[in-house]
C-alpha cells in the first residue's frame, strides 16, 4: 500500500511517500524566525501554504510516481496551531477529492511515538516524548493505546527552551542555540528543581533562568538550565521505568535532538540494564514520514480510513483520544 503523507501542525511542513512501512521519500521545510514575537500562526500557515504543493510534486517526481500510484492519504489532524492545521486539512481534502482517495487523520504525537517502532526497532518501550508542545512519558498498550505515566504540569520542555532562547536574543526554534551555548559554559549555576511524583514543572526554572539575564553569562545560564531541566526529566523517567518495568527506553520529538539529553538517558538506561533505543535524527523533529508510518500502523491494526467529506482537524487533542475521529 502506498501512502502520501502530510505534516503541518507547527513550524514544519512535510510531505512523504510510504510503501507499506518503507519510507520512500521524506521532504520537509521548517519555518524559522528572528522576530522578537517568535512564531506567529498566521506566518506559519502562509509558509506551509506556499510550499505544500511544490513539496508534493517533488516527492512524487523523486519517487517516480504519479497520483495514480497512491492508495491512501495521511495527514496530521492535530494537535497544533489552528491556522497551519487548516492549510494541511484543505490541501489533503482537495487532493483526496480530486483523486477519489480516502484519508487517515493522524494524531501528531502518536506519530512521534510510532516512528520509533518502525525505524528504531522499538517494541517494548517507555517513550519519552519531548517537543515544543509536549513533555510526556508514555507506554503503548497493545501498540495502539497510549497510557501517559508522567508529564509536565505547565509548559513543555521545548517551549521553555524556546522562550529562554527568545529572551536571550536567539531566533526560533531556540533549543539548538541553548545546546550550543551550554557547551561553552564554565560555571554551574544552581536553579530551581521541581519534580512532583511522576510529573514535572518547568515554569519556575524558566522564570528563574530569565531573571539571570544580564547578571550571569549567557553560556552559564544555558548550561544551568539544560542540566536542571534534563536532570528533572531523568528522575521521572527512572521512576517510570521501575514502575512500568519496560525493557527499552526511547526519546522522540524535537528536543530529543539534544546530544546532552541523549547521553544522559543512554547512561542512565545502561546503568539500569534497560536498552536505550535511538531514533534517527531525521525522524525526531516534525516530519511527514512519521505521519505516513502511523497511517500504515493503523491500517495494519484494521482501522479504516475516512472519506474526504469527513475530514477534520483538532487543535487540542489528547493522545489517549487519538482514535476518536
Ligand atoms: P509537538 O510535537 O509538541 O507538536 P513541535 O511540533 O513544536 O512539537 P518538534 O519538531 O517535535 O515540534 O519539536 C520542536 C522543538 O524541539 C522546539 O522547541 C525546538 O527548540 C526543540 N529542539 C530542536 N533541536 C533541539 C536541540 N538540539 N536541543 C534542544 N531542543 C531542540
Ligand atoms: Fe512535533
Amino acid at each position: 500500500m502506498r501512502i502520501l503523507a502530510f505534516e503541518g501542525t507547527a513550524h514544519t511542513v512535510g510531505v512523504s511517500i510510504i510503501e507499506n512501512s518503507n519510507i520512500l521519500i521524506n521532504l520537509k521545510h521548517s519555518y524559522t524566525t528572528q522576530q522578537p514575537e517568535g512564531m506567529l500562526p498566521r506566518d506559519v500557515a502562509e509558509h506551509h501554504a506556499s510550499l505544500i504543493k511544490e513539496l508534493t510534486l517533488k516527492a512524487l517526481e523523486k519517487s517516480s510516481m504519479s497520483m495514480k500510484d497512491i492508495d491512501v492519504i495521511a495527514y496530521s489532524a492535530g494537535p497544533g496551531l489552528g491556522a497551519p492545521l487548516q492549510v494541511i486539512k484543505t490541501f489533503a481534502y482537495v487532493i483526496s477529492r480530486k483523486n477519489s482517495l480516502t484519508l487517515y487523520p493522524i494524531h501528531h504525537s502518536f506519530a512521534h511515538l510510532i516512528i520509533a517502532n518502525y525505524t528504531a526497532d522499538v517494541d517494548d518501550a517507555l517513550y519519552i516524548y519531548v517537543s515544543g508542545g509536549n513533555t510526556q512519558l508514555i507506554v503503548l498498550k497493545d501498540n495502539l493505546y497510549p497510557i501517559v505515566y508522567g508529564e509536565t504540569e505547565d509548559i513543555a520542555l521545548g517551549n521553555a527552551l524556546d522562550k529562554l532562547a527568545r529572551e536571550l536574543g536567539f531566533g526560533f526554534p531556540g533549543g539548538k542555540y541553548i545546546e550550543e551555548y551550554a557547551k561553552k559554559a564554565n560555571k554551574f549555576l544552581e536553579m530551581p528543581y521541581t519534580v512532583k511524583g511522576m510529573d514535572l514543572s518547568y515554569s519556575g526554572l524558566l522564570t528563574y533562568a530569565l531573571k539571570l539575564k544580564g547578571k550571569e553569562k549567557v553560556e552559564d545560564i544555558c548550561y544551568g538550565f539544560q542540566e536542571h531541566a534534563f536532570a528533572m526529566l531523568m528522575e521521572v523517567v527512572e521512576r517510570a521505568l521501575s514502575y512500568t518495568q519496560k525493557s527499552q527506553v526511547v526519546l522522540t520529538g524535537g528536543v530529543a535532538l539534544n546530544q546532552r539529553l541523549q547521553n544522559m538517558l543512554k547512561e542512565m538506561a545502561e546503568d539500569r540494564g534497560v536498552r536505550y533505543k535511538k531514533v534517527d535524527n531525521e525522524y525526531l523533529g516534525d516530519n511527514a514520514a512519521m505521519i505516513g508510518v502511523a497511517a500504515w500502523h493503523l491500517y495494519k491494526h484494521n482501522i479504516s480510513p475516512i472519506k474526504a467529506d469527513a475530514i477534520f482537524s483538532k487543535p487540542r487533542w489528547r493522545i489517549e483520544q487519538h482514535l476518536e475521529w
